[in-house]
């Protein structure tokens, strides 16, 4: 096991399409086991194979850290609602962006022993999905950001100052109250 440099915006492996995985070899566990490593090192809650170079068809994520999920050759079967909000990757260090995506997803895919299974996410678990399929297929969240592309730190300086207005809300009702 062991950790892998994740390819950044503007590696051209980003952009390319990977390959089904026909059979499982020792190669590919190790590189399953390699993608959670970096995963949980870097703190993602997602990484596909071709953010650490290799053009294959494999994802793996854990929205909560103590949910691994893999998948390979997945297939998104069907989608419904919608959510929006920020996103984040791997490959793009230090930004975010607010992205629409389905607050439902049904995916199915294969697990270690190539055995075919069904998957159903909401919310984080369905953005996550649909962002990682979308890398197999050479694509990054920030072709659909809304509103442009920021720094982490300047959302996380927005989330303080509407807690802070959430907090002036809290004192105006309590005066209203008495
Ligand atoms: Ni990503």
């Amino acid at each position: 096991m062991a950790i892998r440099n994740v390819r950044e915006m503007g590696d051209p492996v980003l952009n390319k399409i990977c390959k089904e995985v026909k059979e499982m070899t020792p190669r590919t566990r190790e590189l399953i086991d390699d993608m959670f490593d970096t995963m949980y090192e870097e703190g993602g809650v997602g990484l596909a194979a071709n953010q650490v170079g290799i053009l294959k068809r494999i994802v793996v994520i854990d929205v909560t850290g103590e949910d691994p999920v893999l998948l390979i050759n997945p297939e998104i079967l069907e989608t419904s609602g919608e959510q929006v909000g920020n996103e984040g990757c791997l490959s793009v260090p230090g930004k975010a962006g607010v992205v629409r995506r389905p607050n439902y997803v049904k995916v199915k895919a294969c697990d270690r022993e190539l055995n075919t299974f069904e998957l159903e996410g909401t919310e984080l678990l369905a953005r996550a999905i649909c962002h990682e399929v979308e890398h197999l297929e050479g694509h990054l969240y920030v072709e659909k950001v809304e509103g442009g592309l920021k720094d982490v730190e300047d959302i996380e300086e927005e989330e303080e100052e509407a807690l802070e207005l959430e907090d002036d809300f809290a004192d105006f009702d309590s005066v209203l109250d008495d």
